[in-house]
């Protein structure tokens, strides 16, 4: 039988049945997720039951796994689960709930700010897959919006102006944002930034995507002044709400998205009452997008004829 999809909006996210993701895909289910992932840029997968291996196994096909981002945090937060996958809980080492003032608490309050994963780093992440093994009962949904519907909603002048731009991004920077800025000089150095174009196009579907997140830090070559107003301004764009895709999790959804066109945010809910444990793997993309965007046809082009 093949998979079900049940689009939530016309072309940004889908409810996909009738696949089980811990058995090995047929061909034509693979082909046809993949399809789905790239018109739909977020997919639901209700009522799954993974072990960590068939998790990784899924997120595989669609590339190799980014290094987990917690390797480099100095405290041991990792432990409680597989080593390949991002812990997005509010649990400790025992599965209890954070003590407010935890480290681990703190820097997960960034999951908060919009985001795309893993812009802060050279080659970022192609896409995400968040497994929920324990979710709030009243709050906690995933946000998501539309970066491809934002990118063609600009003015054309906006589309001008700001197509060839090159922005930077630390994760320090959105942690900063919250004012924690707890941070070895080992953790920095582990996490440097990173430089992204602002407008990229996604090659399987062809649209272009308003490619920023919280960690963006300054617009290369503008005025300080200038470059964080715009960053606030796309930002406040991107995310107004018929970008806006709220996810309301059910236990054992596995929630994929492209974090090439995609911004999300965790929302609130009662965080010292409620376990939420939320299982991430994380898929890289195939290099940085300033790199390929210097090295695609059309530039090279461009500086021949020049
Ligand atoms: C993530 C993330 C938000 C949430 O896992 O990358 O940002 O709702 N999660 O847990
Ligand atoms: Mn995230």
């Amino acid at each position: 039988m093949a998979i079900t999809i049940y689009p939530v909006y016309a072309d940004f996210a889908a409810e996909i049945g009738d696949v089980d993701l811990a058995k090995p895909l047929s061909a034509e289910d693979r082909e046809a997720i993949k399809q789905a992932f790239w018109k739909y840029a977020v997919l639901v997968f209700p009522a799954q039951e993974l072990t960590s291996n068939q998790h990784v196994a899924f997120a595989q096909v669609f590339g190799p796994m980014e290094p987990n981002i917690n390797s480099y945090a100095e405290e041991v937060k990792q432990d409680r689960i597989d080593g390949r996958i991002s812990d997005v809980s509010n649990l400790d080492h025992n599965d209890e709930i954070l003590a407010a003032g935890s480290r681990k608490r703190l820097s997960g309050l960034a999951n908060r700010l919009w985001h795309t994963d893993s812009i802060f780093r050279h080659v970022p992440a192609r896409a995400s897959l968040l497994y929920g093994r324990a979710i709030a009962p009243i709050g906690g949904n995933t946000q998501f919006a539309d970066l491809r519907a934002a990118w063609e909603a600009l003015p054309q002048a906006t589309k001008d102006r700001i197509a060839g731009l090159t922005v930077e991004h630390s994760i320090f920077h959105s942690r900063a944002k919250l004012g924690f800025t707890d941070y070895t000089d080992r953790e920095r150095a582990a996490l440097p930034p990173a430089l992204q174009v602002l407008v990229r196009t996604i090659p399987e579907t062809g649209r272009r995507s308003l490619y920023t997140a919280s960690h963006a830090m300054r617009v290369m070559g503008l005025p300080e002044a200038e470059s964080t107003q715009l960053l606030e301004e796309l930002m406040a764009h991107a995310t107004q709400r018929q970008f806006v895709y709220s996810h309301r999790w059910r236990l054992n959804d596995l929630v994929m998205w492209d974090n090439r066109c995609t911004l999300h945010r965790g929302t609130d809910y009662d965080e010292r009452r409620w376990k939420r444990d939320m299982h991430r793997a994380t898929v890289s993309d195939v290099g940085n997008t300033c790199e390929r965007a210097a090295a695609s046809p059309a530039a090279v082009a461009a500086r021949v004829a020049s």
